[in-house]
C-alpha cells in the first residue's frame, strides 16, 4: 500500500509547542501537511504564556523544509481561536485536520481540590477542544472533508487518583466525540480520539527515567497521524504508548428483562450477576441502539 501523505492538506495542532503535540505537528509536516502550530506556552498547570514554544516548533518544521505558522492563542479564548483559524485560512485557504491536544494538570485529591482548579481543567481540556472544533466545523462541512483527533486519557476512561477534574474533562471529550462523529458523517468529517501514554513534562515526575525512556512521544504520533489521514475510521478511541496500540470501547452487557409488573429493588439486586454478565456485550455506535435493545427485550426477543 502507498505511504500516507498529507500534501496539499492543512492541519492545526493545538498545544504543539512541546510534548506530544510537537511530535504530531512534526510528523504531519514531514509527510507534507502545512501546519498551524498552536501553543499558549504556559507551565504545566496552565499559568503564564508566550508564543516562544510554538515559534520554536515552526522553526524546526521550516528547517526540515516544511511549511508552518505559529499561533500563541489559548484554546479557551474565542478571539484567539478565531485568529488561529483566520491564520490558516488566510495562508492556505482550507483546514483539513485538527488535532486538539492542548492541556494542563491541576492534580489534587477530590477532598482538597478547589472548585476553581476543577473548572479551569475542564475548561482547558473540554471547552479548549470544543471551541477549535466549532471554529473549523463549517469549514470542514463546506469542504466535505475533515479529520479531527481529540485527546482523551486513561484517567477519564478508568480513573486515576488525584485527577477527578482531568478525568471528568477527558471523558467529556469522548461524549462530545460520540455525537459529532454522527453529525459529521454525511460531510466526510471523521473524528477519533487518542489516549496516549508518553514521557512529557506532564508525566516526568510520575515514573523512573528508565521507564520514561521507553515512552517517547514519537511512539504515539504514528497513531494520531493515521487517525488524521483519509483512511481514518470514525469514533474510535485509540490507546497508544511505548509502541503498543489498542482500542478502547464502552461496552454494554446484554442484561436481563425483569418485566413491568411487580418490578422491585430486590429483583434488581437478585439479578445483579445476570445484569453484569459480559457474554454478548456490545459497543454501541448510537444511543438509540441501547433503547432498541430494551424494546427487543420487552417484546421477548
Ligand atoms: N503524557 C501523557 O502520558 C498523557 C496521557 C494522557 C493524556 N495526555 C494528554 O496529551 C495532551 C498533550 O500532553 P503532553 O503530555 O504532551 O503535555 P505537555 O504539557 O508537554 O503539552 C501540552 C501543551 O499544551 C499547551 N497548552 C496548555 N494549555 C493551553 C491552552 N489553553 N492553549 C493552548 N495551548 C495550551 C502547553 O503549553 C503544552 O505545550 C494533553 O491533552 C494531555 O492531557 C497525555
Amino acid at each position: 500500500m502507498a505511504d500516507i501523505r498529507f500534501d496539499g492538506k492543512v492541519a492545526i495542532v493545538t498545544g504543539a509547542g512541546g510534548g506530544l503535540g510537537r511530535q504530531h505537528a512534526l510528523e504531519l509536516a514531514r509527510r507534507g501537511a502545512k501546519v498551524v502550530v498552536n501553543d499558549l506556552g504556559g507551565s504545566v498547570d496552565g499559568s503564564g504564556g508566550s508564543s516562544a514554544a510554538a515559534d520554536a516548533v515552526v522553526a524546526e518544521i521550516k528547517a526540515a523544509g516544511g511549511e508552518a505558522i505559529s499561533n500563541g492563542s489559548s484554546v479557551t479564548d474565542d478571539a484567539g481561536v478565531a485568529l488561529m483559524i483566520k491564520q490558516a485560512m488566510d495562508a492556505w485557504g482550507r483546514i483539513d485536520i485538527l488535532i486538539a491536544n492542548a492541556g494542563i494538570l491541576r492534580d489534587k485529591s477530590f477532598s482538597k481540590m478547589d472548585m476553581a482548579d476543577f473548572e479551569l481543567v475542564v475548561n482547558v481540556h473540554l471547552m479548549g477542544t470544543v471551541k477549535p472544533v466549532k471554529a473549523v466545523w463549517e469549514i470542514m462541512k463546506e469542504q466535505n472533508y475533515g479529520r479531527i483527533v481529540v485527546t482523551t486519557s486513561s484517567s477519564g476512561m478508568y480513573g486515576n487518583f488525584g485527577q477527578s477534574n482531568y478525568g471528568a474533562a477527558k471523558l467529556g471529550i469522548i461524549g462530545f466525540m460520540n455525537t459529532i462523529k454522527l453529525e459529521g458523517q454525511k460531510n466526510n468529517i471523521h473524528i477519533n480520539a487518542i489516549s496516549p501514554v508518553a514521557a512529557t513534562r506532564m508525566t516526568e515526575n510520575l515514573m523512573p527515567a528508565e521507564v520514561l525512556e521507553k515512552l517517547k512521544p514519537e511512539y504515539v504520533s504514528p497513531g494520531v497521524v493515521y487517525l488524521a489521514s483519509e483512511e481514518a475510521p470514525t469514533g474510535a478511541i485509540l490507546t497508544a504508548g511505548a509502541g503498543a496500540f489498542a482500542l478502547s470501547r464502552i461496552y454494554e452487557t446484554e442484561g436481563v428483562y425483569l418485566g413491568e409488573g411487580g418490578l422491585s429493588v430486590e429483583e434488581v439486586r437478585d439479578n445483579w450477576a445476570k445484569i453484569a454478565d459480559p457474554s454478548g456485550q456490545q459497543a454501541y455506535v448510537t444511543g438509540g441502539e441501547q433503547s432498541g435493545k430494551f424494546f427487543r427485550k420487552l417484546q421477548g426477543g
